[in-house]
């Protein structure tokens, strides 16, 4: 066995720590590569779990299948990725005759668990993109399904990895401001980034869960991780107050859009050849306009989300979400009962900087960015000290270069001892959307949501 393919697999089996047993697919005394299957060839699978692999690893895996609904998309999946593998449009045909070991999963949130749920008993471990699914009944089935599978599932959480969200793991695992009492954290989607979801299928309950789920999984999951405890219970406001039915005007699409003069909002696709070849000249086969209007009445997500989240460990958060900000960024304060932490990230005014909101966001949706170095400061405040400026170094692009340490840490350097607990297991998957769909549902009963009556999962007061 060569020695990347034995570092492949103990990768694996780290990432797979919060699980029981080691992932089966990896067993040792192969020397052949691992034999990968990608279903959903979207930007996302395309991208980081297609081309990326292709390009970084492919000493040690190759793709044997690709699919997509969208016969057009799969084609032009396959070539963007650089793989000559088979492509099809059922999974059951593509895992029966490629017999992959592992399946990646970046279709639409809401068809994630069917896919999890086929790979795992259809004999595969499987690697799902975030978020887990995007209802409590779903979750549980995946958790159903990965208890009786004796394969493995793995969800590629990317945010943990930036080294700003480790620093300040790093100062709370240190015990820098004592016990957690109480966390603030909001974040604001500027008018590109934020609108973009309300343009595509994230706009639809449906499809994506809300941002409450597609979105917030995210900054759960480092709550999470960060708090290192698990919610207990939610109490949720929402509302759609800007984009969909209370636009000031409505076209089919902003390419032919009468309005393109007008609304601010205009955005050219054509002038985008990726997302040309990746989505518009595909629309024949499955009808989806990736430049719709984000104004079409269909939207019932929200785009003003506010939550109070109780820990197991008693720690409390007051957490929100803004969708129409003037900049992208976000800010958090951590109290303890030895001092407090406040961190933040790309908040222009802080900075004295003027930064090129459109230009930030082309970035990270084409997820080809340069990896630009920046410096952002964490604030330590003991009680009865001065505060103390820590400054981190981090790239601009790939969120804040989590998705660079993951791919590294799962397939480079996978026999390094993670300190800080950066794997994610199924267990944190549930556990970030939980939170999300818990707010979905306190918002529509107006009442607190108790996290143990979603799913069978027990809150626990330390993660483990
Ligand atoms: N971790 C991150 O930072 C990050 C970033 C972007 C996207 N994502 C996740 O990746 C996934 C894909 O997102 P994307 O931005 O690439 O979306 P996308 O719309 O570009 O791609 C989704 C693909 O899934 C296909 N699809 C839809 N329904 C399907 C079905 N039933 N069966 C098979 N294929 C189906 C679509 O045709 C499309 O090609 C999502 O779950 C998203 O949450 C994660």
């Amino acid at each position: 066995m060569t020695n990347s393919r034995r570092k492949f697999i103990s990768s694996i089996s780290m990432l797979a720590a919060t699980t029981a047993v080691p992932l089966s697919a990896f067993s040792f005394g192969k020397s052949k590569k691992l034999k990968i299957a990608l279903v959903g060839t979207g930007v996302r699978g395309t991208s980081f779990w297609g081309k990326r692999l292709v390009d970084q690893y492919s000493d040690i895996l190759e793709f044997v299948g690709l699919c997509d609904i969208n016969p057009g998309r799969l084609e032009y999946g396959k070539e963007y990725i650089g793989t000559s593998c088979r492509t099809f449009t059922d999974f059951e045909e593509m895992v029966k005759k490629t017999k992959p070991e592992l399946v990646i999963v970046t279709t639409k949130d809401s068809t994630h668990h069917e896919y999890i749920i086929k790979g795992l008993e259809m004999g595969c471990d499987v690697l799902t993109e975030k978020p887990l699914t995007t209802d409590e009944i779903k979750c549980q089935a995946i958790l159903d399904a990965e208890r009786k599978s004796d394969k493995k599932l793995i969800v590629g959480f990317n945010y943990r990895w930036s080294p700003y969200a480790t620093k300040v793991k790093e100062l709370i695992m240190n015990n820098a401001i004592g016990k957690l009492v109480s966390v603030d954290f909001h974040w604001y989607l500027n008018t590109y980034h934020g609108a973009s979801y309300f343009r595509r299928w994230h706009g639809e309950m449906e499809s994506g869960g809300s941002l409450w789920v597609h979105k917030s999984t995210h900054h759960f999951d480092l709550l999470n991780w960060w708090i290192d405890s698990e919610p207990s219970e939610v109490f949720a406001y929402g509302d759609l107050e800007f984009y969909g039915k209370n636009g000031p005007f409505k076209g089919e699409k902003c390419r032919t859009c009468e309005h393109k003069h007008d609304c601010k909002f205009h955005w050219d696709i054509t002038k985008d050849e990726r997302m040309m070849k990746l989505y518009a000249n595909h629309e024949n086969h499955d009808g989806y306009i990736r430049d719709n209007c984000l104004f079409r009445e269909d939207i019932d997500i929200y785009d003003k989300m506010s939550a109070q989240v109780k820990y197991a460990n008693n720690t409390v958060l007051n957490y929100s979400l803004t969708t129409y900000s003037p900049y992208e960024g976000w800010r958090m304060g951590i109290n303890g009962t030895e001092g407090r932490i406040e961190a933040w990230q790309d908040i222009p005014y802080f900075k004295n900087d003027s930064i090129d909101e459109a230009e930030k966001h082309a970035k990270e949706m084409a997820q080809t960015g340069k990896e630009e170095l920046t410096y952002e400061p964490v604030i330590l405040h003991k009680l009865w000290n001065k505060h103390e400026t820590i400054q981190v170094g981090l790239e601009k692009s790939g969120h804040g270069g989590g998705d660079k340490r993951l791919h590294d840490k799962i397939f480079k350097n996978p026999e390094t001892v993670d300190e800080y607990g950066r794997t994610a297991g199924v267990r944190d998957g549930a556990m970030s959307i939980l939170i999300g769909i818990g707010a979905r549902r306190s918002i529509e009963s107006g009442q607190p949501i108790k996290i143990s009556d979603l799913t069978d999962l027990k809150p626990k007061v330390q993660r483990g």
